[in-house]
Formats: structure tokens, sequence, C-alpha cells
């Protein structure tokens, strides 16, 4: 999807121009506030390619963050979107438009827009992680060329470096982030998307959109390994060459964990090597894929 394209899915995805009342960029985000937060379509703006993620601020805020160099231009795109005049809307505007509501302000004309990050606006240290994380995907926003990584993790997952670190070590999810795209990248792959949900609906949905866009995909699915059809029949519909991952020796572990639903999906199942293990997928993923 174009800069454009994905400015116009993002002010769909939020109940369109007259639900914003503010806009700014704050670091990589798109700072928004909003007449009413309950028109946000968090999944849909989750789903778009240039979004890295969402999160709300207060009662009206809402954060979307893209990669370093998307979030300029879709600013861009999307501000001049939101001051189109409904007279000027083609058909292309169509998702976006919506019916003008009561009580609902008017964005452009009545509030003031900062373009600039603030003082108040330094880097708080979650900022500086999520930029650490984040300058790995500079090289997959750059170029739109090649082969493309996805690593999917499940639940609990999230909680790296907090979690059973006896078991799971002290690595954190971001850290892990960082770690993947860098091997993604001296792979050989354009762009590596890392995508973590405790919710196994959201995996689901996140495999299905993998397909014709993404050539290769990482998973550790966590807990839901031991339950899930859904993830394994997801894996046997996009027909994507997967690496399982997990970072513990699971065919030594309690019984519960011995069986596995996505394997039957997976060329290869690598275990027990700690956080290396995914890097050690995304090597033999690069070379299935890049052969
Ligand atoms: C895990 C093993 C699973 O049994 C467990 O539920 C996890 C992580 C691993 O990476 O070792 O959450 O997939």
């Amino acid at each position: 999807m174009d800069i454009q394209g994905l400015a116009k899915e993002v002010l769909a995805s939020i109940g369109g121009a007259q639900n914003v009342v503010s806009d700014e960029i704050c670091m990589t985000r798109l700072r928004l506030v909003l007449a009413d937060v309950s028109k946000v379509d968090e999944t849909r703006i989750d789903s778009l390619r240039g979004v890295l993620g969402t999160s709300r601020r207060g009662d009206s805020g809402l954060e979307i963050v893209f990669g370093p160099r998307t979030v300029e231009r879709t600013f861009r795109a999307f501000e001049s979107l939101r001051r189109q005049k409904p007279s000027a809307k083609g058909p292309d505007d169509e998702a976006v438009a919506q019916p003008a509501e009561k009580g609902v302000p008017a964005p452009a004309a009545t509030h003031a827009i900062r373009h600039r990050a603030e003082p108040q606006d330094r880097m708080s240290e979650s900022d500086v992680d999520t930029l650490k994380s984040l300058l790995g995907d500079i090289a997959g926003d750059a170029a739109t060329e090649g082969p493309r990584l996805l690593v999917v993790n499940g639940p609990n997952l999230n909680m790296l470096g907090i979690r059973e670190p006896s078991l799971y070590g002290s690595t954190t999810y971001s850290e892990l982030v960082e770690r993947c795209q860098r091997t993604a990248r001296a792979c050989g792959f354009v762009e590596c998307r890392c995508y973590q949900s405790n919710h196994e609906g959201d995996l689901v949905d996140e495999i299905q959109r993998a397909w014709k866009t993404f050539d290769g995909i990482v998973l550790n699915p966590a807990a839901y390994t031991h339950t899930s059809v859904a993830l394994l029949d997801a894996l046997k519909a996009v027909a994507i060459p997967t690496v399982e991952v997990h970072i513990t020796k699971v065919d030594e572990r309690e019984d519960f964990r011995q069986v596995s639903y996505v394997r039957e999906a997976c060329f290869e199942t690598i275990a027990g090597e700690g956080i290396e293990g995914y890097e050690h997928a995304i090597r033999d993923l690069a070379r299935k894929v890049l052969r």
C-alpha cells in the first residue's frame, strides 16, 4: 500500500475526518485527539502495513506508531485528506468520507494543529525502546521489492525478560524484535514484521493477512502450540514456508506440552535454543525462500 492509501485507511479506521479533533506527530507516532473514540477500529489499524502498533491516551487520545520514515509522509497525506472539502472528493475517497454528525467539531477550522514535538514530548524510556526496535524497520520501509519475513509470537511472549527468567531468559520482547530484524536484514529479507498477540483469533488474522504478502513465517505460538487447530488451519490455508520456534525444550517439559498442532504445517521445528532459536529459524527460512 502506498502512503496515500495508508493515510486513507487510517482516516477511515478512526471514523473519518470529522472525528479528528487534533493531530500531531510525536516521535514515530501520529498522536490524535478524537471526538468519539468508540469509532476507532484498532484491529483494522493494526493490520495496515506500515503501522507498528496503537495505544490509547486518556479518554479521547489515540497514538498510531509508524516506522521512522513512514510517519512524516503519512502525516502529510493524512493532513491533506483531513482538509479536503467534501465536494472535492472523488470516488476513491468513499472509504474515508463519513456523514456529517451533529455536535462533532469541524476539524481544520476549530483546532490548531501542531506539527512539531514540543519540549514536554521529550523521549520517554519506552519511546527510546520503541525507536530502537523500530530502527530496524527502516530497511523494510524503504525497500519494496524482495522477500518479506513475518515473525509471529503468541501469548505471554510480550513478557519476555520478566516471565520465568530461569526458563525463558532475560532478553526482553523488544530486544527479540531488534535481533530478528537485524538477522532478517543480514539474510536478505527486505522486511521483517514482528507481531505478538495474546489472542488466538488475532494470531489467525495475522497469518491470514500474510497470504501473498510475506514469503516466510517464524512462529512461536506459545501455549496455543498445544491447543490450536485454528492456527494449524491458518498456516495450511496460506501455505507460506514456516518454522516453528520454541525458546525452551518443549519435548522435555510437561506432558501437555508434548503435542504441537502447528508442527504439521511447518517445515522445521527449533526448540531449546533460547532466543537464538529465532535467528536460527530466520537463517533456515532465508535458505529456503531465497534459493
Ligand atoms: C514456548 C513453550 C510453550 O509450551 C509455552 O506455553 C510458551 C513458550 C517456548 O517458547 O518455549 O509460552 O512456546
